[in-house]
């Protein structure tokens, strides 16, 4: 077997912008059902700025990055699902491939507990792939694999999102402005939340049917609910954790459906059980999704024609900057890497 080697970003153990340089990983011949990929686009979540600011360092030096979209290069023995030049993105899970979740934490995850997707090459068994929406470009393809997957499985799968049902999303970060575009691809009414009146702006403009200042109006949940009339929002997908949780409850209805997905006020805090017991409110963690989930997300990308949110594009060299920006949280939609 012949074997190359890849330009890669490398992040040293513990993390942390100052530990962030480049070097080399090995790229095997694809073996046995796998491929080789020429990776040329990452997008950034709060997940890869945990691992690359330290918040959540490595233990060991590691290639960042769970999302990557890019062409195959080489496909190895029995591989029939992909093709030399087929345009690719990368899946969360490399090993939960379907039916329901199968994985705690994020040991098997690319950019976390493996080597991630920040590097030109890489050879991977075929299944760490799916194929990309059809004309996406590649910077928009490596949206897919965190964030949108996260308000896909959320809506189809966790919540059984259905047309005419009330979903409301909180601020405009990736996961969240995903939800935006796919409730609304099904039919639903959308309540979105944001910190800036300009940004609640480009909001109305996706299609969002109320807006909600979240920092202006504290009391956001009892102002959702009395926009659905009294009777409370179908399902909210919860980003922010602690601070926003006791609101979520407040706005949806009675069974209604909430997905806890985020942690951006912090990581633990006091749980309003009466208000969860008495209004029988489905709480659901989440974390992503399986690839058979990433694929039929694709097929209904592919069959309603949304686009991606994309706020900026760096060079793979400046991927701090990236984060920086990220950090800054200026940005409105998904930050990416061309690499
Ligand atoms: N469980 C999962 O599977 C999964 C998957 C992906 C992400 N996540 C988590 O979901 C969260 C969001 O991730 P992301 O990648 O979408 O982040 P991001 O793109 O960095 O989004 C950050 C946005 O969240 C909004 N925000 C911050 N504090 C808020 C608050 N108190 N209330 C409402 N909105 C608030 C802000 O919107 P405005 O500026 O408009 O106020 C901000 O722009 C993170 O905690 C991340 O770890 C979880």
């Amino acid at each position: 077997m012949t074997q190359s080697a890849s330009r890669a970003v490398i992040v040293q153990p513990g993390g942390g912008f100052d530990k962030v340089g480049f070097g080399e990983r090995p790229v095997p011949e694809p073996g046995p059902g796998e491929i080789t990929v020429r990776l040329r686009a990452n997008s950034l979540n709060y997940h890869d700025y945990a691992v690359v600011s330290g918040l959540w360092g490595p233990s060991e030096p590691r290639v960042p990055m769970s999302d990557g979209a890019g062409e195959v290069e080489a496909v190895g023995p029995g591989v029939e699902a992909f093709a030399i030049g087929d345009r690719v993105v990368s899946t969360f899970f490399p090993t939960w491939l379907d039916g329901t979740p199968q994985v705690e934490g994020f040991a098997t995850v690319p950019g976390d507990g493996i080597d991630g997707y920040a590097r030109e090459r890489v050879t991977a068994p075929a299944t760490a792939f799916t194929r990309a929406p059809r004309g996406w470009d590649h910077a928009e393809a490596a949206t897919l694999t965190t964030a949108a997957l996260t308000a896909w499985r959320a809506l189809h799968a966790d919540a059984g999102l259905k047309s005419g049902d009330v979903v409301l999303v909180q601020g405009t970060g990736g996961v969240s402005l995903f939800a935006l575009q796919f409730a609304k691809a099904a039919g639903a009414t959308v309540i979105a939340t944001s910190s800036s009146d300009a940004k609640l702006e480009r909001l109305r403009g996706l299609g969002a049917d109320h807006l909600i200042n979240y920092r202006a109006d504290p009391a956001w949940g009892a102002t959702a609910k009395r926009l659905t009339g009294g009777r409370g929002v179908d399902h909210v997908l919860d980003v922010a954790g602690p601070g926003t949780l006791e609101q979520s409850m407040e706005a949806v209805r009675v069974a209604g459906h909430i997905s806890v997905i985020g942690i951006l006020t912090g990581v633990a805090g006091p749980l309003p059980l009466v208000p969860a017991l008495i209004r029988q409110i489905r709480l659901q963690g989440v974390l992503v999704g399986s690839r058979s989930q990433q694929i039929a997300m694709i097929r209904g990308i592919d069959a309603c024609g949304l686009r991606p949110v994309v706020d900026s594009v760096y060079p793979l060299a400046e991927i701090v900057d990236a984060f920086r920006h990220q950090e800054s949280n200026r940005h409105f939609g998904k930050i990416c890497i061309q690499i």
